[in-house]
């Protein structure tokens, strides 16, 4: 059997037509999701039920035929494992109960309680290596620790990580001993869904655009550096996909800078730009607008092969620049799909 076109990429090969999948490809735009999710309750439910979760992280494999699933989970279930609590209030987003000082952060479970929550988890993956194409790569995921941490310390998504920011300046030891805590847990979460069958992981850091200067130094490039490393020491040859949305000319010298086999692009930056200083150090994934997913037309193909032609020269994974939206046409994913391979 040849090897999956996902992890040639990653070994640094250039394909003639990129593999692709899509952030969020199992969600509220798909119909079939829908359905899946009203039968397990809530959107948690259906993460804690491995059959559920299997069954909706194979919806857009079976209807578009991606070259990789991604497991089904959310990167706020490891601040529940570590002791939070966790809701979702429908059409507003995650709540959790925060930890903002020293004596919270000392509460906190163990990372090496932390798989009594999430072993459901692992066995989501373990009956995805069962029942996944024999083509498709199956990736695990976490988020980054300064984006699992802007929701631990506010409660909620922000609009500019406030909170985080706030905890960082006013009481920088128990900030720093907050995002040890989450790198130390992510590493053994991690470890956990490879032993259970993850060929690839992506890291989420999505909003590592609003750490500046040094700050982007020490909370998005240090902990994922100690991550990847941990990771590559225990399952050598784990390819690791990052993402620092947003992270703007700091895509520079990333992937040199943290050890990831490949950096995920968001769509503000333009696909020539990162073709001369991202992909010379190896594999991107991106960049196409979520928007156009939702608006169609021409401008869709036309921007889609545009991403093709400019990351056409090194190896390239094809994906969106940030989750696809529940408003966005499932027809239209079709047609971006045609315009990559055809
Ligand atoms: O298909 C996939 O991409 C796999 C599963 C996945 C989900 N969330 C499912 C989900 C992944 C990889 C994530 C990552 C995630 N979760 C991130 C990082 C990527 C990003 O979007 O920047 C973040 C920040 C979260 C936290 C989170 N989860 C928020 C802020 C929300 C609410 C916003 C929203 O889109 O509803 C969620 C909920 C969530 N996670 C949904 C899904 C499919 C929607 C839940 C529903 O069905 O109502």
């Amino acid at each position: 059997m040849s090897e999956k076109t996902i992890l040639r990429a990653l070994k640094g090969e250039r394909l003639p037509v990129p593999p692709v999948w899509m952030m969020r490809q199992a969600g509220r735009y798909l119909p079939e999701y829908r359905a899946t999710r009203a039968k397990a309750g809530d959107f948690l439910s259906l993460c804690y039920t491995p059959d559920l979760a299997a069954e909706v992280t194979l919806q857009p494999i079976n209807r578009y035929g991606f070259d990789a699933a991604i497991l089904f989970a959310d990167i706020l279930l490891l601040p529940q494992a570590l002791g939070l609590d966790l809701w979702f209030v429908t059409g507003e987003g995650p709540r959790l109960s925060t930890v903002t000082t020293a004596a919270g952060v000392r509460a906190l479970k163990p990372a090496s309680a932390i798989h009594d929550t999430l072993s459901p988890v692992y066995e989501t993956v373990r009956i995805l290596r069962r029942e996944l194409p024999s083509e498709t790569t199956l990736i695990g995921f976490a988020g980054a620790p300064w984006t699992v941490a802007t929701y631990m310390i506010a409660g909620r998504g922000t609009p500019d990580q406030g909170p985080a920011h706030a905890m960082k300046a006013e009481n920088r030891e128990a900030f720093s001993t907050l995002i040890d805590r989450i790198t130390e847990a992510t590493i053994d979460y991690l470890s956990a869904q490879i032993e259970a069958g993850a060929e690839v992981i992506k890291l989420f850091d999505s909003w590592a655009g609003s750490l500046r200067g040094q700050d982007f130094d020490d909370f998005a490039i240090e902990p994922t550096r100690q991550i990847i490393a941990a990771l590559k020491s225990r399952h050598p040859g784990i390819p690791v996909i990052a993402f620092p949305r947003e992270a703007g000319p700091r895509y520079t010298g990333f992937a040199r800078a943290t050890g990831a086999d490949c950096v995920a692009l968001d769509n503000s930056v333009s696909a020539d730009w990162a073709a001369a200083e991202v992909q010379k150090d190896g594999c991107v994934q991106g960049n196409l607008d979520p928007r156009l997913l939702v608006e169609g037309g021409e401008t869709l193909e036309t921007e889609t092969r545009r991403i093709v032609r400019a990351f056409s020269n090194g190896p390239h994974i094809f994906n969106l620049g940030h989750g696809i939206t529940p408003d966005a046409d499932p027809e239209n994913v079709q047609r971006m799909l045609a315009a990559i391979r055809g």
